[in-house]
């Protein structure tokens, strides 16, 4: 008396397992090989580390999950890969700050509005945005390095939808490789990197929160992005600026959805 959702999920499942394993003829060294791999994938994992979830980015599953569940109406903007380096306590700081504090990277203005499908502006809703900094790593991935929360911010907009801070031109960076995932990368001769992008997490009451990326227009990672998180969409062109403490500017609207 299984779940009816349960037994069409496993039912399409095994189905295409045993699909897969008789097309190419599965060996049992093969087999053997891929409960290692699982298991020394699921031994790896822990609150800093889920190897799980980048075995889903780098097979572009996750990015197929988010493409079936989310099919958005025309003008809402596209989304992606969430990633793992999110943290869910960063500071709220004021309009405009500076969320880079260890001083590294080329300072960026990064600005625009948040708004709905009709273009009017959305208030009070938290832009909540994180980036790696200038040597490729995210402030979680070296605790005691960079300064706690370094960029890293959440900005809430006022009446006008506007939101603005300043951050470093992001750089491009490699997936965590030194794991099954990245001996995988290896043995099927990809690499490891993706593209410069400064992560976006935006909710707003009676909204459905929008999750992605703006990417640096010209990175060249963007055709072969490791987790296949790149849409044409979201690829901005940082702009140099010479007047300014600051050396580039990106501008971008969001449009959301309702929930
Ligand atoms: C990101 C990093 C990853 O390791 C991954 O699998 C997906 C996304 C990121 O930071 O964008
Ligand atoms: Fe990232």
């Amino acid at each position: 008396n299984a779940d009816p959702r349960l037994r069409r999920v496993m039912t399409s499942l095994v189905r295409h397992l045993h699909d897969f394993a008789k097309d190419v003829e599965l060996t049992e060294a093969e087999w053997e090989y891929a409960i290692d791999f699982l298991t020394r994938t699921g031994q790896l994992c822990s609150d800093a580390r889920q190897e799980f979830i980048l075995l889903s980015d780098a097979l572009g599953l996750s990015m197929l999950v988010d493409a079936i569940n989310h099919r958005l109406p025309e003008g809402a903007t596209e989304t992606t890969v969430f990633g793992p380096f999110h943290v869910d306590d960063a500071p709220e700081r004021p309009m405009g700050a500076n969320i880079s504090l260890d001083g590294k990277g080329e300072l960026c203005l990064f600005s625009g509005r948040v708004l709905d499908l009709a273009g009017r502006p959305v208030a009070n809703a938290l832009v909540d945005v994180w980036s790696d900094n200038e040597d490729g790593f995210y402030d979680v991935q070296q605790p005691g390095i960079q300064p706690p929360f370094n960029n890293r911010g959440v900005f809430r907009t006022g009446p006008d939808g506007r939101y603005a801070f300043r951050g470093i031109r992001p750089v491009s960076y490699p997936i965590p490789d030194d794991g099954p995932v990245g001996q995988m990368l290896t043995a099927l001769g990809r690499h490891p990197w993706r593209p410069a992008h400064m992560h976006f997490l935006i909710t707003a009451p009676g909204y459905d929160r929008i999750i992605t990326h703006i990417f640096v227009k010209g990175d060249p990672y963007l055709t072969s992005d490791a987790v296949f998180g790149v849409k044409q969409s979201l690829i901005v062109d940082f702009r140099p600026v010479t007047s300014t403490t600051e050396k580039w500017q990106a501008e971008f609207d969001f449009v959301m959805r309702p929930a």
